[in-house]
């Protein structure tokens, strides 16, 4: 019977459901060969009835088994080809990223480089004279208190800000000048805002008489908020530092929820950014300098960038998490 061999070569399932409508179908030679039973004298009617019961029984079993032979191989085949080697090499090309803490500082470096600021730097080791005295904080100022300082056995301590820079630059130079300090500080705090080692970056401008006013640091900061944060209000704030007076704490509208209240401003609608002020006339006088003014501001790095990048919790861009660290390529 070729049919037979016919069945045992279809290729795939769709071959052989059309073999199986041609062979068994209504219009098959089977289907109407039993249909012409009928026409046939009775005792001829039994015998070649039992041989079409005979052929199509046959048809069928071989159908059905070419149907279970064809359903798996396709199952094999597709199990094949979905297979995961789980241990095959796969030369990925991972790319690093700036930490998002590097990155801000970047931003901040370069919008105030274009400004003509010139980068200064200081020791991360300082001694009270740089960190506290020249800044007008003298020995038992109640605002040495505000920072948690770690101190040394010889006196000295880890600078608390970026401030001391400050009186390094003006120790070594004569003004008129421009500089941003940026650089790593610590303080004794640990907590969902506050990292013991965390970054600021110190900005100081000086001219000789009353050429520098607080409408050139107004400026000056309102500009950098709107390239760092975009189109956010920005107001001042009057507040206290030693060294500066009169001083403001600068805050921009809060970036979350738009200034409506949130959770993250405190349902103030606003967000405090950075300090600033106009050089105290102490500070001045600690480094010598007659007949000056200036404005100087200082920015927490930690703060604007967890702020920009919308991070939770300060202290978990610091656990190398790659996870987290990935989404900011
Ligand atoms: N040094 C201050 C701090 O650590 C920040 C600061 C405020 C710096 C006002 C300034 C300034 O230069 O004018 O919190």
């Amino acid at each position: 019977m070729d049919y037979l061999t016919e069945i045992n070569e279809a290729s795939s399932l769709d071959a052989l459901d059309r073999l199986r409508v041609e062979l068994l179908g209504k219009k098959s030679r089977i289907a109407t060969s039993f249909a012409a039973l009928r026409d046939l004298p009775p005792e001829e009617r039994q015998v070649k009835a039992a041989e079409l019961n005979t052929e199509k029984e046959a048809l069928t079993q071989a159908i059905e088994r070419k149907k279970a032979e064809l359903q798996e191989g396709e199952l094999q085949t597709a199990i094949a080809k979905e297979a995961i080697d789980v241990t095959l090499f796969e030369a990925r090309e991972e790319n690093g990223s700036l930490h998002p803490i590097s990155r801000a500082m970047e931003e901040i470096i370069e919008y105030f480089l274009q400004m003509n600021f010139e980068l200064r730097t200081g020791p991360l080791i300082e001694d009270e004279f740089h960190n506290f005295e020249a800044l007008n904080l003298p020995k038992y100022h109640p605002a040495r208190e505000m920072q948690d300082t770690f101190y040394m056995n010889d006196g000295m301590l880890l600078r608390t800000h970026t401030s001391p820079v400050q009186i390094h630059t003006m120790l070594g130079a004569k003004p008129p000048f421009k500089m941003i300090a940026p650089g790593a500080v610590f303080r004794r705090d640990y907590d969902l805002t506050h990292t013991p080692m965390f970054h600021q970056v110190e900005g100081l401008v000086v001219a000789e008489g009353k050429q520098i006013s607080f409408a050139n640091l107004k400026h000056i900061i309102i500009d950098f908020l709107t390239h760092f944060f975009g189109n956010f209000p920005v107001r001042f704030r009057p507040s206290y530092f030693p060294f500066t007076e009169p001083s403001a704490e600068v805050d921009v509208g809060c970036i979350f929820c738009g200034g409506a209240g949130c959770r993250m401003c405190k349902n103030t609608g606003w967000l405090e950014v950075l300090g600033c002020g106009m050089v105290d006339p102490n500070v001045f006088k600690a480094v010598g300098y007659e007949n000056v003014s200036g404005y100087a501001f200082g920015m927490g790095v930690e703060r604007l960038a967890t702020l920009k990048y919308r991070v939770g919790d300060l202290r978990s861009l610091y656990e190398g998490d790659l996870d987290l660290l990935e989404q900011f390529q």
